[in-house]
């Protein structure tokens, strides 16, 4: 099914837009109609570069808007959550028993001591007590900091201290490819470090679950006692949903933060322009709840809209490459949203694996996380599609709370161009310029920024107010700068090029090199790092490390692998470096500053340029022969 006899003229979304940057008070506070409030806000937006407060003292619940509104009317027992294991289990929540659960499970935080603002951890896998929890959070005013359950136990230890999470909800295990990964270790692990957890509970997936009496407890348990009925506390707009971490360039993940009013009212509506999602629609984001897409586009957007949607625990090629199309097949899932990573990795299994299965239902796809390569871009239209599904290349970030660059196809069917996420959205006034913030002529390479504020903003850092004016705001004068390159062609249509900091992208994944750095240092043979991407077919980047050894240890492959496999339990497998090539000297300026373009282009054979700045020429050589004896 086409949303198409929904399209509006190319005009009137030419004058919706404008109207958006022109007056964004009453073109908000129109959209914010698609939500429930309990109290009207007095003013839509106060704006004092760099923070925006959106809707102030408008009062609103988002679990309310999400799950309540919808049992009292139709959607009362339309499914909202189907969920699908690796193994093929499933277990369909309609709106009205997410609405028990959900309740149940504010109670059972109320009860454990958890009041409005207080931060709650989470690190859950794909299962529906992941999206409970958050919106029980959401119910009682708690403010969630979901932990992608891939981090080891130091990086999980890190965000809760940092959040002073009072409450960790977990599981004992999650299934990965046929493999049970024990989260309890981990968990165990991490909590020796976290003073601030009062308690844990666990989702008992396994039956030799062993709790510590007084801090631990288990999930069912808990919920047996519990109240059926949470009254939602209307928090004010301004109030923080939720914090999530991301990378940046320095070793310590940064703590964005959410607010409910802004970030429900700019999802829901993203929602709604990129998809014109209706209730015909099965919608599955392929995310995990550790990433922003995951909070914006699985849990929050989708169901204050009253969507079905899919989520599945596992990976998308267990047990054979054709998982994916069957769950889509299996539940007449009508959009698909994944990652170019995912779709490069799907094309090399080959399309018989696609053929195998009736995908008629599905009528757009969807594109994220990365720059997605032409090839990748026609076989997901040809093969997956059948040439009848729009992709939709949504660029975004965790900052951005939701789209940001992207087709708006639910309600004009715009000409795409693959490879690029088109133009910048409603209410966004986003450009490319050069270093000093002027506008660049078309084709030219520069710095993408967003020259306005808008709902899904962050309002900042946790607890770290500086770095938030450092990291986004100062690169560019009154600009939010993304930290992307970006080209504008001829025609108006934004081509992102990959990130302008340390960052790498892998598998849609951000990755801080200097939190890679920082672990490698801390590693008692490491005397100094240096981090940088290498391109990969599948991954789009890896991670290789220039290692420095400290006197005394021996350029020997089994401390390569000990360092790869330290630097994977530290932070957690997607940071595993690749390769680890030993030098004994890093190359650097004068100043002392490594220069991570040198070594970039060594690993690419790519000429080196001007090599003016350089201390000492021989750390070049050095790292070449090292290279060349690497192949
Ligand atoms: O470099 C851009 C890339 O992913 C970064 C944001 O990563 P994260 O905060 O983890 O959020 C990922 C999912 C929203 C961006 O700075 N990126 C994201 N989407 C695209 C993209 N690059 C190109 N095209 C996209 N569609």
């Amino acid at each position: 099914m086409k949303s198409g006899d929904k399209y509006i003229p190319l005009e009137k979304l030419n004058s919706i837009k404008k109207e958006a940057l022109e007056n964004p008070e009453k073109f908000w506070g129109e959209q914010a109609k698609c939500l429930d409030w309990n109290k009207t806000w007095d003013k839509v937006l106060e704006w004092h570069v760099p923070y925006a407060k959106w809707f102030i003292n408008g009062r609103l619940n988002a679990c309310y808007n999400c799950v309540d509104r919808h049992i009292l009317n139709n959607r009362r027992n339309k499914a909202a959550i189907i969920w699908e294991g690796e193994n093929g289990e499933c277990r369909i929540l309609t709106y009205y028993e997410l609405y028990r659960e959900v309740n149940k499970f504010a109670n059972v935080l109320q009860n454990l001591g958890v009041e409005t603002g207080d931060r709650v951890a989470i690190y859950m896998p794909m299962i529906p007590e992941a999206a409970i929890a958050m919106l029980a959070c959401a119910r009682i005013g708690a403010i969630h900091s979901v932990v992608f359950s891939g981090f080891s136990a130091d990086a999980l230890a890190e965000r809760i201290n940092d959040a002073e999470a009072k409450v960790l909800i977990t599981s004992d295990i999650l299934y990965r490819r046929g493999k049970k990964i024990d989260l309890k270790g981990i968990v165990d692990k991490a909590l020796l470090n976290c003073p601030t957890i009062n308690h844990t509970v666990y989702v008992k997936r396994n039956n030799d679950l062993k709790l510590m009496e007084g801090r631990d407890y288990c999930w069912d348990e808990l919920m047996k006692g519990a109240k059926n009925y949470v009254e939602p506390v209307p928090v004010e707009a301004n109030h923080p949903l939720f914090i999530l971490y991301t990378s940046g360039t320095t070793g310590k993940p940064k703590g964005v933060v959410h607010s409910t009013g802004g970030f429900m009212v700019y999802t829901t509506k993203t929602l709604e322009w990129t998809w014109g999602i209706n209730d015909m629609d099965v919608f599955w984001c392929t995310a995990d709840i550790g990433w922003i897409t995951g909070h914006s586009y699985v849990v929050y957007a989708p169901l204050a809209c009253g969507t079905t949607i899919v989520m599945y625990e596992g990976a998308i090629d267990y047990p054979n490459p054709g998982r994916i199309w069957e769950i889509i097949e299996k539940h007449g899932v009508t959009i698909l949203y994944t990652a170019p990573t995912a779709i490069r990795m799907l094309m090399m299994y080959g399309e018989e694996w696609v053929k195998k299965y009736n995908l008629s239902t599905l009528r757009m796809l969807g594109s994220v996380g990365e720059p997605i390569n032409p090839r990748a871009w026609k076989w997901y239209y040809e093969v997956v599609g059948q040439k009848r599904c729009p992709i939709c290349d949504c660029y975004w970030q965790t900052e951005t709370g939701g789209h940001v660059i992207y087709p708006p196809i639910g309600i004009q069917d715009i000409p795409l161009k693959p490879g690029s996420a088109t133009f910048p959205g409603i209410g966004i006034d986003a450009d490319v310029v050069d270093e000093y913030g002027n506008s660049l002529p078309p084709n030219k390479r520069g710095l993408l920024v967003i020259k306005n504020p808008w709902p899904g903003m962050l309002m900042g850092l946790w607890k770290n107010d500086a770095r938030y004016r450092a990291a986004y705001w100062e690169r560019i004068k009154n600009c939010y700068c993304p930290s992307d390159y970006a080209i504008k062609d001829e025609d108006g249509y934004f081509w992102i090029l990959g990130r302008a900091d340390e960052v790498l992208n892998v598998a849609g994944h951000r990755i801080g090199t200097a939190e890679v750095e920082h672990v490698l240092i801390s590693h008692p043979a490491v005397a100094e790092s240096a981090v940088i991407g290498k391109p990969d077919d599948i991954k789009g980047e890896v991670p290789v490390a220039f290692v420095v050894l400290n006197k005394g240890y021996q350029n020997k492959k089994e401390l390569k692998e000990e360092l790869i496999h330290y630097v994977k339990e530290t932070m957690g497998p997607i940071a595993t470096p690749h390769m680890i090539l030993f030098v004994n000297k890093l190359p650097k300026t004068r100043s002392g500053k490594i220069m991570r373009r040198i070594l970039k282009k060594l690993i690419m054979g790519e000429e080196l340029g001007d090599l003016s700045t350089i201390e000492d020429n021989t750390s070049v050589d050095e790292i070449r022969k090292e290279l060349s004896d690497f192949k």
